[in-house]
């Protein structure tokens, strides 16, 4: 059985709710709607980017149980696509089980990934997946005890966090307590536990972009594998990546049969970012987004269909192509500034070179940390391409009005 799609704004549209309008959500929307597809958009805050590019938009609390269960009874969409974790998750169980809408990838998978312990005790313990070391502590004494059994150096970040929040690199155990502090400010909930996890020395990581979707003959789920995405991570945050990620045969072997395992658990289709750590032919699970991930924002540059593609056609029930065309590369760019109403230029310059792209994602206000817009470039060779994407970001000045 295959999707429909209906005209959008009319009775017969086939209509989407996207949870989390950020960059990455605008650029599965700017999918949807290539497909014809009714996108409604909603976030915490107005103007967020995949807003700008939605049918509709709204504005709320999204990890209010109520207020959410409100939108999808007024919306009632056919899919309901999570774009980030702070979301009230039980509502989408609910739904879920109540067969109201399709929650994207399920809502086992979205449950289980918004929360650190939920996945890496499916990772390691039910699936038997190498990981990092770890412990989980929810008081000040019993993380004490946890760094002592992990040992040293350690990273500790609170389970129901993303993007570096809170997280620290602890040394020794005299770090212990500032780790522990720093933890409860950077938790979506306070007082919340935190994972203590042994640092793996790898060579490099990755990100292993995973796409189930329907075979179109047999109607059954596949599994297909974009190439492996390598990224630099600074305090949390990617700051480039670039594809392919050069490995072993065995490592990418490795990679592959280890997020097999993961995403076959979590089910559903749609793409998901499995994060890796390699070295040699040796590979970790680290953590898994079922989401397009940020790292991934490179495959707007290097393959047929970019992982917003891929994850628009996934979750609409139709066939996918994860084919990489050329080596490229990806590098962030940051606001800078405490800021609203900034403006960018340079941007003749920075995209002087006929291989090379920008996005800006239009939000309405900047931090000195906050991802503004990314630069891609494609060339013969990674180290190239890494350059000239850095050079790209580089060229774009940001300005204060
Ligand atoms: N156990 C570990 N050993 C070595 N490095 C680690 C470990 N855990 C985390 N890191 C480093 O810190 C980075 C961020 O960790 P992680 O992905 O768990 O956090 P995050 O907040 O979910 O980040 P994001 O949301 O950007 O993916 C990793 O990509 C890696 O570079
Ligand atoms: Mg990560």
């Amino acid at each position: 059985m295959s999707v429909t799609i209906g005209t959008p704004l009319q009775a017969s549209a086939y209509k989407v709710l996207l949870l989390g309008s950020g960059e990455l959500g605008k650029e599965v929307v700017i999918s949807l709607q290539r497909l014809g597809v009714e996108v409604h958009a909603a976030d915490r805050y107005e103007h967020a980017p995949a807003m700008q590019v939605a049918h509709y938009s709204y504005t709320l609390n999204m990890a209010d149980a109520e207020e959410l269960k409100q939108l999808i009874h007024q919306i009632q969409p056919h899919l309901i696509v999570p774009e980030i974790e702070a979301i009230a998750t039980q509502v989408l169980v609910d739904v879920e089980e109540q067969n109201i809408a399709t929650v994207i990838p399920s809502a086992k998978a979205v449950n289980l990934t918004m929360n650190r312990e939920g996945i890496r005790r499916l990772a390691a313990e039910e699936l038997g997946l190498p990981t990092s070391a770890y412990r989980f502590a929810d008081s000040l004494e019993s993380f004490r005890a946890a760094c002592d059994d992990v040992g040293y150096p350690n990273f500790v970040k609170p389970v129901m966090s993303s993007s570096g929040k809170g997280q620290s690199r602890v040394k020794s155990f005299a770090e212990v307590d500032a780790a522990w502090e720093y933890a409860q400010t950077g938790g979506r909930v306070n007082q919340g536990t935190v994972i203590v996890e042994s640092q793996i020395d790898f060579d490099f990581e990755i990100t292993l972009l995973t796409v189930r979707a329907k075979n179109p003959a047999t109607g059954e789920i596949e599994t297909s594998y974009c190439d492996p995405i390598g990224h630099r991570q600074d305090s949390g945050d990617y700051v480039e990546s670039w594809q392919p990620q050069p490995m072993t045969p065995a490592a990418l072997e490795e990679s592959k049969r280890i997020a097999h395992k993961v995403t076959t658990a979590l089910g559903g289709c749609g793409i998901f970012g499995v994060e890796l750590f390699i070295k040699g032919d040796q590979v970790w699970f680290s953590e898994v987004s079922p989401r397009p991930h940020d790292t991934g924002l490179v495959t707007l540059a290097s393959q047929f269909q970019s992982e917003f593609e891929l994850h628009a056609r996934a979750i609409l029930g139709l066939p996918v192509n994860t084919t990489r065309h050329s080596v490229a590369a990806s590098a962030v760019i940051y606001a800078g500034v405490d800021d609203r109403n900034l403006s960018f230029s340079g941007l003749n310059l920075a995209l002087a070179d006929g291989n090379t792209d920008l996005r800006l994602f239009g939000k309405p206000e900047g931090f000195e940390r906050r991802r503004m817009g990314v630069a891609t470039a494609r060339a013969e060779s990674i180290e190239q391409a890494r350059e000239l994407a850095l050079q790209v970001a580089n060229q774009v000045s940001i300005n204060q009005n």
